[in-house]
């Protein structure tokens, strides 16, 4: 039977993968997208670990356990009285899973929108012939595909502790940790990043006791220290234990659980029993049953696929988008490179701007940035001001009650272009946009500070902190 020809095969259907495969067949290209995730029948579940492990199945577990936390301590401040509180965390657990099954059968539905052939296996390159690249799909049924392009997005896994491979039972990745059959009374996770600090509120919300072992000494390095400083407090606040500059040793079975050694920050040997421990040490790219020796596709000492600013790979009309190539693992930088790549290819001039990727943390309260931070233009010697307001001050934030945190706006001294916005505090995942647009558009603090924002609105705060950049703040 002869190979299937296509102008473009994506390997990898996650949001790198399945968004440039719908972009590549939008702009006219015969385009196929292959992808081995399998749902609990052994069905197609495309959409990668965002949809399935990731993104979406830890926010609707955010959500439910956030309206546990509100119905058992928050409601009373309203007036509303909740006796006979219970948690039903097989329903909890069932509805996440319907919200994943919903996205994967979305995606499938897109594919046929848009033309994108389908292919439900594993994807691995076989050589370059004259017609393009072969690509080996075995699955349920084995069969070779020949793409003119060929978009490699094939994600990313999480990272074990050296000697403590993942069981999925006691040692939980975040598939694990998304799925824990009843609240476990103590658990430890290891690392206080995002996964860290999502997967540990929903345990905490939920009743567990969680202690996080963080090794660094400081609280999130990555965020602006005023931000970080302010969602530490308010994490000590809810009880979530956070331990920073800890050396984990000896990880063994004790009971049904599981014993951690460790050393604390001060050098004292330090012991915790657990019942469940969740390890989120961060992510490594992936390339399992790839076979990119076969066509000498270049990885470099991470494992990671080498790519220039483009995506593009060493071989002519390789590409490679996602968490298998540099940059921040997230989604939406993911799904960027993948419709700027199916844009390259069709002659146009596709770009991400890596400046303005905001990043967001769904913890409570949210954490949410974009561009540099205080500590980052200190060490660049960039002449800024800087603005805060607090929730505190917003009518809306008050009404809602949930004041934590601030806006925090940091602009060019001379030219006060926005150079970064750091929120911490009630939906900030959805007010960092203003700042991404501002920022795309080299916006200065004082457009921001004399546009017209709704009233009363969470957004406020970001208007003041912008006016509070020129030390004239209107409502504090
Ligand atoms: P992936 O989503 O990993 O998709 C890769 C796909 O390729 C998978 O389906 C895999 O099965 C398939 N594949 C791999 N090899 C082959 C092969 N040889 N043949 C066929 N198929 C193959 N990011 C955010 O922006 N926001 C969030 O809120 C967020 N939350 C997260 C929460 C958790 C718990 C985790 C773990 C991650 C989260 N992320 C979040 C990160 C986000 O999931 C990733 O950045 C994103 O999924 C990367 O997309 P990708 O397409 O590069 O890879
Ligand atoms: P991470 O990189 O965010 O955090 C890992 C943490 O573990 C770091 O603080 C690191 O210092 C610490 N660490 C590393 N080794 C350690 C050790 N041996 N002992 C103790 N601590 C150790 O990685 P995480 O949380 O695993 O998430 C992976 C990636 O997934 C994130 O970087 C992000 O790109 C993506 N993600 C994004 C989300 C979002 O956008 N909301 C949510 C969840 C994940």
């Amino acid at each position: 039977m002869a190979n299937k020809q296509f102008d473009v095969i994506v390997i990898g259907g996650g949001p790198g993968g399945y968004i440039a495969a719908i972009r590549a067949a939008q702009l006219g290209f015969n385009t196929a997208c292959i992808d081995e995730w399998k749902n609990n029948s052994g069905g197609p579940a495309p959409g990668g670990t965002c949809t399935n492990v990731g993104c979406i199945p830890s926010k609707a577990l955010l959500q439910s356990s956030e309206h546990f936390e509100h119905a058992g301590k928050h409601f009373g401040e309203h007036g509303i009285g909740v006796s006979g509180l219970s948690l039903d965390l097989a329903k909890m657990l069932g509805r996440k899973d319907t919200v994943v099954k919903q996205n994967n059968d979305g995606i499938l539905y897109l594919f046929k929108k848009n033309k994108v052939s389908f292919f439900h296996g594993r994807g691995s390159f076989v050589n370059a012939g004259e017609q393009g690249y072969e690509i080996k799909v075995s699955g349920s049924a084995e069969e070779t595909l020949v793409g003119k392009h060929v978009i490699v997005a094939t994600g990313s896994n999480p990272r074990a502790l050296p000697g403590t491979p993942f069981d999925e039972e006691l040692v939980l990745s975040n598939d694990g940790a998304l799925r824990i059959p009843s609240v476990p009374k103590k658990m430890v996770l290891i690392g206080s990043g995002v996964i860290g600090l999502e997967m540990g509120s929903v345990w905490r919300r939920l009743g567990a006791e969680v202690t996080v072992l963080e090794a660094l000494p400081t609280f999130l390095g990555a965020v602006d220290e005023q931000i970080a400083k302010e969602a530490k407090k308010a994490f000590d606040k809810q009880g979530l234990k956070i331990e920073l500059g800890v050396k984990v040793g000896e990880i063994k079975p004790e009971g049904k659980g599981l014993s951690v050694a460790y050393t604390d920050a001060k050098g004292g040997e330090q012991k915790l029993q657990c019942d469940r421990m969740i390890v989120s040490i961060g992510r490594v790219p992936n390339t399992n049953g790839l076979n990119p020796e076969a066509v000498g596709l270049k990885l470099s000492d991470r494992g990671a696929i080498e790519v220039d600013e483009e995506c593009r790979t060493n071989l002519p009309n390789v590409w490679a988008v996602g968490d298998v190539v540099r940059g921040p693992m997230l989604a939406h930088k993911a799904e960027e490179e993948g419709v700027a790549v199916a844009e390259r290819i069709a002659g146009q001039h596709g770009h991400v701007n890596f400046n303005t990727i905001p990043w967001v943390i769904y913890t409570s309260p949210e954490i949410a940035w974009v561009g540099r931070t205080e500590q980052q233009l200190k060490a660049d010697g960039v002449q800024y001001k800087a603005g805060t307001f607090p929730f505190m001050a917003n009518g809306r934030a008050r009404a809602l009650g949930d004041t934590t945190g601030m806006v925090k706006f940091l602009a060019d001294a001379k030219t006060d272009e926005i150079l970064g916005v750091h929120i911490v505090g009630p939906m900030a995942s959805e007010l960092i946009s203003e700042a991404v647009v501002a920022m795309e558009f080299r916006a200065s603090s004082e457009d921001i500070a004399r546009i017209c924002h709704a009233h009363p609105s969470l957004s406020e705060a970001t208007k003041e902190a912008a006016l509070a950049v020129d030390k004239r703040t209107l409502n504090f």
